[in-house]
């Protein structure tokens, strides 16, 4: 193994290594993916020491403690398992790993590799890491804002501590940033051994590979495809093309080729065939073209090219979606589908240790082909790996102001980001990357760098993690956020305080809340976190974890596009309550029970209901890993079996008790107020029969149809994939949605029901009792929502109720093992929530 080792690129450079960490507090390694950093130089620490403490007397009395960082579970499991490997030893001797309710080490460890969550809780609580001796922080480049935020911790923590050596590493991305970020720190690069690599833009691959698209192809323009061969001739003859050259205007050499004339495409590409011409111009750019992927594949194995025929093959994918999908469509091409000489694997971060473990596996004579994520450009190497088809394309966590939440974007990859994928194909030998767009889009369009994590995220989390750590002490965010690497603006900050605040968070001190202490502890979204923690106190966690699910992933009704228009809507089958969540619920539900039937039963009722299956799979595992972090902060207590993927067996690892309301679709819908909450809508509706308070509504804002207003007094139309579409009449006046998108009008969509006490105790409203001379009236949030109520003191009793709530949070908080169910104060408030809640 030792042999092994010395073979790595980064071994020259140990000495090295050795003596600059010795010499400096902070050091910066950074080096090709796969040269050893992750696996070796925490090694090189622990032989020196080993070695020092054997020779030297003095010495024995020193200890080690070095911490090492992954962004990833995954990767923190499986470095350390390599290097325990690589050492002949077990996991817990000198190497361990401390995940999320996971450890493995003992009293002989001496390298820890951890999350960067774990890490980040830890300097949060103001642990001041006593006895470590090196903290390793792995992928820095990846800039993601939990990495950002811990260097920030990391940078005053040496300040104080100068004991603590703080070692950086970095793929050859941008290391010096991060140099000057800690005042010119060293930078040891590892000279890496690369061979070059040829690239090859879309418009030589239609050449080589005479890729046509058909007339029924599902990535191409249709009104397009009618007219190009007509326009074609027209296009290339040699005076047209004369004049469009003369005609070119520079300004518009920046505009993407979908948005260019044939002619002016014939003027940017001279000299290719009529059938790239046509192709670059029906094409859809912007779409995962698996139809070109699979073709590519098959002229590389077998099409005329004098490269070499050995070696994986790695294809990058946006996301798991994309990956399922090709995989599906490889696996009946005539020549992949053999696994005597093809094997595909699948790589994403949410696969098991073992599963993608595969991909080490090589067996002699089998073609390796590698769908993967960007988790590959740095984080994963593949040995043999010879070509690379790069579609251009990554998932990226944004901040999506439609749906007030982060939700994950397909988007163009860095120049950066793909220069990392090329490099990829030239480690054991000269090699080939196919990109999937023109060389116009990769010199034109790709922004040079990716952008921070930290500036393209909705800030709660990180604000929440500030606010917890100077509780009680004096501080400014702004001044906070600016320490960081990257500062985001103070617009972005205020409007996080804002929504926290909204929320139910913050107070209107900006001070934090107990539900906002517990949420500041969850690595998720505080709307998830909200939800699935009022799930464990009003004991309907099930529900409330696949509705969360649903929310924080997609629906899995999926009619294509086809069919769309052309049947009822497969939602009203299942419709409950006035709501597209709690009907999305009952689908996944029934789902469930025919599974148990068996695969076969499950597959066909998915079928016949438009329901995805790999979405509803996926959903099972988001529960399973929300329940994780229940139990993590100590909200659920159970003892977690192990994960299945894609089997939903949360009902019967948490028990009866806990789920005692999982049916109750008044509280659940009580629940998705709390969650949704501001995005509110009143609604007016013209029909006589009123109680109080509808009247009352209505000689507000008179009205003769039915009308949907928000808070922002906006008029708004519900969309129609809602179950609520055409609904001519709902007991209650108000709406909660997840989506608010303009089209032709305003919609919302995803849409629930609530009642007025849904929006009394669960919504983060400010509660107040003010009289207009006629009414008692309940007032909210001062007086945007405002009803009347029977007399005042039912007004007291319900604030009473929600104050008494908040303090039962505050238990919670101060001791979270805090049993609400067999506390009886606490058993009681929720009691009566739930019976008043029910009982409406
Ligand atoms: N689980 C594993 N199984 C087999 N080989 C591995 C494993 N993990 C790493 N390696 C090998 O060790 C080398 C160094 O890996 P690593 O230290 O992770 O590199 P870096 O962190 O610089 O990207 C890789 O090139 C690969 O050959
Ligand atoms: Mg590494």
């Amino acid at each position: 193994m030792m042999q092994t080792r010395m073979k790595l690129p980064v071994w020259p450079c140990h000495r090295d290594i050795l003596n600059v960490i010795h010499e400096n507090q902070v050091v910066i390694i950074s080096g090709e993916t796969g040269c050893g950093k992750s696996t070796q130089v925490p090694q090189y620490i622990l032989d020196n020491w080993l070695i020092n403490r054997s020779i030297s007397l003095e010495k024995k009395k020193s200890c080690l403690n070095i911490i090492c960082t992954q962004p990833r579970r995954i990767s923190a499991v499986g470095v350390a398992e390599r290097v325990a490997a690589e050492r002949i030893e077990h996991i817990g001797d000198t190497i361990g790993y401390h995940i999320r309710l996971e450890r493995r080490v003992s009293s002989k460890t001496r390298v820890t590799f951890w999350t960067l969550g774990i890490l980040l809780q830890k300097l949060m609580a103001n642990n001041t890491l006593s006895g470590v001796t090196h903290v390793i922080v792995d992928e820095v480049h990846e800039r993601n804002a939990d990495s950002d935020f811990l260097l920030m911790l990391l940078k005053d923590l040496i300040s104080k501590k100068h004991t603590l050596k703080v070692i950086l590493m970095s793929a050859t991305i941008k290391a010096d940033t991060f140099s000057s970020y800690f005042g010119n720190a060293p930078v040891i690069h590892i000279p890496g051994k690369t061979f070059p690599v040829q690239q090859i833009f879309l418009e030589d691959l239609f050449e080589k590979t005479e890729f046509a698209f058909t007339r029924d192809s599902r990535f191409i323009d249709k009104y397009r495809y009618k007219k190009v061969d007509e326009q074609l001739n027209k296009a290339l003859t040699e005076e047209n093309i004369i004049a469009v050259k003369l005609s070119y205007n520079i300004e518009e050499e920046t505009a993407g080729d979908d948005t260019l004339s044939l002619e002016k495409l014939i003027c940017r590409y001279p000299g290719y065939t009529k059938l790239t011409y046509k192709n670059l111009f029906v094409m859809n750019h912007e779409k995962v073209n698996f139809d070109l992927i699979e073709k590519t594949l098959e002229w590389i194995i077998y099409g005329g090219h004098n490269c070499t025929r050995w070696g994986s093959i790695l294809v990058f994918l946006p996301g798991i979606n994309e990956i399922s999908a090709m995989m599906e469509q490889l696996l009946k091409n005539r020549y992949f589908s053999d696994t005597k000489q093809f094997v595909i694997v699948p790589l994403h971060s949410s696969l098991s240790n073992e599963e993608q473990n595969r991909i080490f596996m090589t067996a002699l004579d089998i073609c390796k082909i590698v769908l993967s994520t960007n988790l590959v450009e740095t984080s994963i190497t593949i040995e043999d790996c010879v070509y690379v088809i790069d579609t251009g394309m990554m998932k990226e966590v944004q901040f999506n102001p439609v749906r007030d939440m982060e939700s994950l974007q397909i988007c163009w990859a860095s120049r950066t980001n793909i220069m990392q994928r090329k490099g990829r194909a030239g480690r054991v030998m000269p090699g080939m990357c196919i990109h999937l767009y023109t060389s116009h889009r990769f010199k034109n369009l790709l922004d040079e760098d990716p952008t921070p994590e930290v500036l393209r995220i909705s800030l709660e989390q990180l604000v929440l993690r500030i606010y917890l750590m100077h509780e009680g002490k004096q501080m400014d965010l702004n001044k906070i956020f600016e320490k960081m690497i990257d500062s985001p603006t103070n617009l972005d900050i205020t409007s996080a305080k804002q929504r926290l605040q909204n929320t139910g968070a913050l107070d209107t001190k900006y001070i934090l809340t107990p539900l906002g202490h517990h949420l500041a502890k969850l690595p998720v979204n505080v709307r998830i976190g909200k939800l699935i923690l009022f799930g464990a106190i009003f004991c309907c966690l099930d529900s409330a974890l696949t509705i969360e699910a649903c929310l924080s992933h997609k629906t899995p009704f999926n009619v294509p596009l086809e069919k769309r228009g052309k049947i009822r809507n497969p939602k009203l089958k299942f419709s409950v309550a006035h709501s597209d969540q709690l009907t999305v619920l009952e689908a996944y539900n029934a789902w469930l029970q025919q599974r148990r039937q068996g695969t076969h039963c499950s597959l066909t009722f998915a079928a016949e209901n438009f329901l995805s299956v790999h979405t509803l799979r996926t959903l099972a595992d988001l529960k399973y890993q929300f329940l994780e972090l229940l139990v993590s902060i100590g909200f659920v207590d159970i003892d977690l079996p192990p994960r299945q993927r894609g089997i939903d067996y949360i009902l019967s690892i948490t028990g009866p008790e806990i789920n005692i309301n999982s049916k109750n679709y008044k509280l659940l819908q009580g629940l998705l107020c709390a969650a949704l909450y501001p995005n509110i809508a009143t609604i007016y509706q013209p029909y006589a029969q009123f109680d109080d308070l509808e009247d009352y509504l209505c000689s507000q804002r008179p009205r003769c149809q039915m009308t949907f207003v928000t808070k922002q007094d906006e008029t708004v139309y519900i969309h129609p994939s809602s179950v609520n579409s055409n609904v001519t009449y709902f007991s209650s006046p108000y709406l909660v949605y997840h989506e608010k998108i303009k089209t032709t009008k305003v919609f919302i969509s995803e849409i629930s029901m609530i009642s007025i006490l849904s929006l009394i105790l669960f919504s983060g409203y400010k509660l107040s009792i003010t009289h207009d001379g006629h009414h008692n009236l309940l007032s909210l949030d001062s007086g945007w929502v405002q009803f009347p109520i029977k007399s005042h003191t039912l007004g007291l009793i319900l604030q009473r109720l929600r104050k008494e709530l908040t303090k039962l949070l505050e238990q919670k908080m101060q001791n979270p093992l805090l049993n609400i169910l067999s506390h009886q104060q606490g058993k009681r408030i929720i009691d009566v929530i739930v019976q008043i809640i029910t009982k409406e």
